[in-house]
């Protein structure tokens, strides 16, 4: 049975044709797959399902009615849950109160019973594996702990039709497997699932059925998954084969580090952490969701408190207090896993914001700064990582999620910075592109620079790492040496987590 039908959709931005007689059927107790490169438009369409854009042409039908929704609670109230590619949580309020938002919205709040809320909240979060309290205040949790708190909102909504846009970018493995529980005995009770995700191995895990976008027409409709390869999606989403690189191992820089933490004891929890990076060299730092490993980088520039062991950088130790003070004294860059907090300004341009870490260095040298600069050392980097975007000065919240991250990562690797930390480059990049960014990794660390890699994506790790730490419970668990054989050095690094039983 058909649950909801898109049927020749279309929908125009200035500059932009998103959508163009765009189709397509999911069923009721399935599992379907939205698929496309970035800007494809599988984020629009979401919004036109929902309600959130009107669409030029074309209709929307669930049930066989058709249906046009003016906003989120109308959409929710007609029994479709959504969770958007943004995160659209109030950071200030609590996670319960996030998660029954929609249902009783923000003026309702203030008259309930909060203890009804949160422990009404508390089953989702146990459903997902989360362990917060729902009466945490939202701002607090991590990138991950957010996604998984949105996902159990829209969960709790029990809705027929489910749309998750991009619900597993910053989860780990181990948090999907969880997500893809629950989503299995939902299209079991005969819910309908729309899909969206880059990470093409989940996909053929847990989708039955598929949809394929290439800018903004449909390259198939709905497809049974079943009789399609990998190679024959990627075919269609990108209009060629993939490019399959097998990195022979780095040689290791015989240097002495540039960045050397020993015995290092942080505010935020980190015991006894010893690691060193060394330029030239790609360090990654793998662990699971509330491993500490964001937390780790934000303690080095400073973030949070020293409370004890040491951190050299180039060989004398330094006390760093602050993030301009690791970029400016140090030459220490941070790409961080919170794009919408920390990385980028969304009403700026896409120019501006690709500047802001050259800001200073240019101007200093030059007493001002011109577009024309920024723009020179910038654009190649956008270019090789295909950036959509109809002009430089498009506003950048306008670009689809994964240019915005395009441009996020694009400034930190052509600021030329020594150490450049990056947590969770790729999320939300299609499999084009990420192969691209790893390419440019890569590039960097052969010109000196030296990387510390955060990511939860165990293939990237493997693709670009020299050699990887594991974390858990904010302690270093042990350190595999990467030979890019891919199933060995996987098994290696979970042997090192404790509970990872889980997956
Ligand atoms: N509000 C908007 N204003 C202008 N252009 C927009 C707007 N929203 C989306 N676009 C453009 O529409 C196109 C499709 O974007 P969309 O966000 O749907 O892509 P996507 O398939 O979800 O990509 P991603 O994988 O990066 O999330 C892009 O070129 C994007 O820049
Ligand atoms: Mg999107």
């Amino acid at each position: 049975m058909t649950a909801l039908q898109v049927s020749k959709v279309s929908k125009s931005f200035p500059g932009v044709k998103a959508l163009n007689n765009v189709s397509m059927t999911i069923a009721a107790g399935s599992v379907h797959a939205l698929l496309g490169e970035n800007g494809a438009g599988k984020s629009t369409l979401i919004k036109i399902i929902t309600g959130i854009y009107p669409p030029d042409s074309g209709s929307v039908m669930m049930n066989g009615k058709p249906v046009r929704f003016a906003n989120l609670r109308q959409a929710a109230a007609g029994g479709l849950g959504v969770v958007h590619q943004e995160r659209n949580l109030v950071t200030r309020f609590s996670v319960g109160e996030n998660i029954m938002l929609d249902r009783l919205g923000a003026s309702a709040l203030s008259r309930v019973d909060y203890a009804a809320i949160h422990r009404e909240a508390e089953t989702w979060l146990k459903l997902l594996d989360l362990e917060v309290d729902p009466r945490t205040i939202v701002s607090r949790l991590s990138v991950a702990q957010m996604q998984l708190v949105e996902i159990g909102k829209a969960l709790s909504l029990h809705s027929r039709v489910l749309l998750l846009d991009e619900p597993t970018a910053s989860l780990t493995p181990n948090e999907s497997t969880v997500l893809f529980r629950i989503l299995r005995r939902l299209r079991n009770d005969g819910v309908a699932i729309g899909f969206v995700s880059h990470k093409l191995e989940e996909v053929f895990d847990i989708c039955d059925r598929v949809t394929v976008l290439r800018d903004g027409v449909n390259a198939c409709d709905s497809a049974d998954l079943t009789t399609l390869s990998r190679a024959d999606v990627v075919q269609m989403m990108i209009g060629r084969a993939e490019r399959i690189t097998k990195r022979a191992p780095r040689a290791q820089p015989d240097v002495p580090p540039y960045l050397q933490l020993t015995g290092y004891a942080s505010g935020a929890g980190h015991r006894d952490i010893s690691l060193s990076v060394r330029p030239g060299e790609i360090v990654g730092l793998y662990g699971l969701v509330g491993a500490g490993r964001s937390e780790l980088a934000r303690a080095i520039l400073g973030l949070s408190r020293q409370l004890g062991g040491e951190v050299k950088v180039a060989g004398k130790p330094v006390h760093i207090t602050s993030v301009a003070q690791a970029l400016h004294q140090h030459g220490i860059g941070y790409v961080s896993e919170d794009r919408k907090q920390e990385g980028l300004i969304l009403l700026h341009s896409v120019l501006a914001n690709s500047g802001i870490t050259l800001w200073s260095k240019l101007a200093n040298r030059m007493g001002f700064l011109r577009d024309s600069t920024v723009n020179a050392k910038v654009a190649p980097v956008l270019q090789r990582l295909e950036l959509k975007t109809p002009s430089v000065y498009q506003t950048i919240g306008n670009l689809s999620g994964g240019n915005q991250q395009k441009v996020s990562v694009a400034k930190w690797i052509a600021a030329g910075v020594k150490l450049l930390i990056i947590d969770e480059p790729s999320v939300g990049i299609d499999i084009k592109t990420k192969a691209y960014l790893h390419d440019l990794i890569h590039e960097l660390a052969e010109q000196g620079t030296a990387v510390l890699l955060i990511t939860s994506d165990m293939p990237e790790m493997v693709d670009v790492a020299d050699r990887i730490l594991v974390m858990d419970g904010y302690r270093i668990k042990g350190e595999v040496e990467n030979d890019r054989n891919y199933d060995a050095v996987s098994k290696a690094i979970m042997g090192f987590i404790h509970n990872h039983a889980a997956a």
